[in-house]
């Protein structure tokens, strides 16, 4: 018999405890965090603990977690935080509770300046944050000082302007109100797109030595690992993809990286201290299953939940859509009662019911093919399409009291402009539903053929759930003995070569209206900059801009050359 053990698990957000038997392990408490809180991509996430040396570790998925020299403390204290990245967050982060706990962690790196960020991104990147916050800028709501007792932006950008809080308030409300109705889900989508672009961004460091003795940067991270010199964590010099890494083995003194080109010597290095040995193999260990298991086809898990996370964003987006519609009639309605005598309002009533019935046909009819296709995969899902005939009614009752108020308008000898006015707002605003109604149909199309995708694989590859529920099964053989060699093979054999991530474009490369932002906002700063203040970070990152080079234009430039030359290169430094 084993006494209870209690502990406290601290999320980004929350602070949960538990307590189990003496012999579980590392994984099944996590799976009861994960649980929990509702979360399913457990794969990203791992249990952070203070050791008994005081050093911060990650704890091990099949060891018993009281045999983890965890700090002994009442209760057990660890931190549930994300120990691996994607290569990419919109692709590849499904659920918005997954998304809202990496948001946190990165804003949190960001403000710490854990990850550099130059001043002009940090400012728009607040102001998503605050979109995700308060939801759409309203001036009645956000008055002056809203955002006074905010955490929005690193103490180093402070620092380096002479900016008052309110400047800095002003500078970020602009953009808040920029983003309009963006949904809070949709604003840490973005944060995360352009925090990903960051150079530190998903990097764990370790202190190494080469060969001879020179001091460097190790980093690893969702693509491979990086070599950084001394005094640069922004711009790696050497960089080896998980692909083409065979096997990782350390003992005390040593940690070797075997590439599977039989042509090239190992990697060889040894950490400032040996336990971090451990960590780089288990961060390499982990970092290249997902690497592997990106590259083969999704699982049917991740399928599901896929089509499921994307039914349910397309569903938000039309209640808000909506509501937004409905805002606009009432406007309507209301002006036009306004104007009617009696004998009218009959007639307004009259036009009312006939809206209803017009609603009613549209839901019976046009968009009934969609309906039913889509209720044989997910039997509440009839709202699709509903929606989508109701945006339909909608628009037509819209168009229908645009007329009604030309009428009343030229019967009150409106004026020509204020006439012009309305009926333009009017017009841009059915517009605007038959665009974003168009869209709804086409993303429900999408959303069906995928849904039909997953039906299919679901019959294929019933016994694939098996594997996903037991994903850390690499056949490594460790020992536990003092002084021996761990060492771990790392499949890549049934993976490709393709190499996308380096001609990948960042964000704001992609989106001209991003960088003209950025550049404006950055010109911007600039006047009030204090130039003595500024970091070695802040200077790395100014040349890196002034040469053109970008998180993934380095990474292409790093791995030129076969294995061999890049491991002499390692060697020479
Ligand atoms: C702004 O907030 C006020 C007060 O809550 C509300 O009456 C108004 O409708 C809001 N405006 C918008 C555009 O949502
Ligand atoms: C990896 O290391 C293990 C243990 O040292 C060894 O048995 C295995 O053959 C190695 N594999 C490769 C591909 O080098
Ligand atoms: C997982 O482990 C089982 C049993 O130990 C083994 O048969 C299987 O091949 C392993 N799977 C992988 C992907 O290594
Ligand atoms: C482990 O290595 C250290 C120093 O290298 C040595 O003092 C110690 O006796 C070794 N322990 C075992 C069990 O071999």
């Amino acid at each position: 018999k084993t006494k209870p053990v209690n502990v406290r698990v601290t999320t980004m957000d929350a602070e949960l405890e538990f307590s189990f038997r003496g012999n579980t392990k590392g994984r099944q408490l996590l799976e009861q965090v994960v649980r929990t809180i509702g979360l399913r991509e457990i794969w990203y996430f791992g249990l952070q603990f203070v050791d008994n040396r005081g050093l911060v570790s990650w704890l091990a998925e099949d060891k018993k977690v009281t045999e983890q020299n965890v700090k002994n403390e009442t209760p057990l204290q660890f931190k549930f935080r994300v120990q691996y990245y994607p290569e990419d967050v919109d692709e590849e982060l499904i659920q918005d509770i997954t998304r809202k706990l990496f948001f946190l962690q990165v804003k949190d790196h960001i403000l710490s300046d854990e990850i550099y960020c130059p001043p002009e991104t940090a400012v728009l990147l607040a102001s998503y944050a605050v979109q995700a916050k308060y939801g759409e800028y309203n001036k009645s709501v956000h008055r002056r000082g809203y955002l006074s007792s905010e955490r929005l932006l690193p103490k180093r950008v402070l620092d380096q302007h002479k900016l008052s809080k309110e400047q800095w308030e002003d500078r970020i409300q602009v953009w808040h109100e920029e983003h309009k109705t963006m949904l809070k889900e949709d604003a840490i989508i973005e944060y995360l797109k352009i925090a990903q672009d960051l150079e530190m961004y998903g990097v764990t460091y370790f202190e190494i030595r080469n060969k001879k003795g020179t001091e460097l940067w190790l980093g690893v991270d969702a693509l491979g690992i990086n070599i950084y010199p001394k005094d640069d964590r922004l711009t790696p010099k050497i960089g080896f993809p998980w692909n083409e890494i065979g096997n990782v083995s350390f003992d005390t003194k040593k940690f070797i990286i075997k590439p599977i080109d039989k042509k090239s010597p190992p990697i060889m290095f040894h950490g400032t201290q040996p336990r971090i040995h451990k960590s780089i193999m288990q961060l390499a260990k982990g970092n290249h299953i997902l690497y592997t298991r990106r590259r083969m086809a999704d699982n049917i898990e991740v399928q599901q939940m896929k089509a499921q996370a994307k039914q349910e964003r397309l569903q938000k987006k039309m209640e808000r859509i909506n509501r937004e519609t409905y805002k606009c009639l009432i406007k309507v309605i209301t002006e036009l009662k306004k104007r009617l005598d009696n004998r009218d309002q009959l007639e307004l009533m009259m036009k009312l019911y006939e809206f209803e019935e017009t609603t009613k046909r549209a839901e019976r009819g046009g968009a009934h093919h969609v309906t039913h296709k889509l209720s044989k995969y997910e039997p509440g899902s009839e709202n699709v399409p509903k929606k989508a005939a109701r945006l339909e009614a909608e628009r037509m009752e819209a168009i229908i009291a645009k007329e009604e108020l030309a009428r009343q308008a030229e019967e009150q000898m409106k004026s020509q402009e204020q006439l012009a006015a309305e009926l333009a707002e009017y017009t841009a605003k059915i517009t605007e539903l038959e665009e974003a109604k168009r869209a709804k149909e086409e993303e429900a199309e999408t959303w069906h053929m995928k849904a039909e995708e997953v039906e299919q694989s679901l019959l294929r590859t019933k016994e694939e759930l098996q594997s996903v529920r037991t994903p850390y099964n690499e056949s490594d053989h460790e020992h536990s003995e003092e002084n021996s060699t761990y060492s771990a093979e790392l499949h890549s054999q049934d993976i490709g070569e393709d190499h996308l991530e380096e001609d990948r474009l960042t964000e704001a490369e992609k989106n001209e209206r991003l960088r003209k932002q950025l550049m404006d906002l950055s010109s911007d700063l600039e006047q009030s900059r204090h130039d003595s203040k500024n970091t070695q970070n802040d200077l790395l990152h100014a040349e890196n801009v002034r040469v053109g080079r970008d998180k993934y234009k380095t990474l292409r430039q790093i791995r030129l050359g076969n294995t061999k030359q890049r491991v002499d290169e390692f060697e020479a430094l």
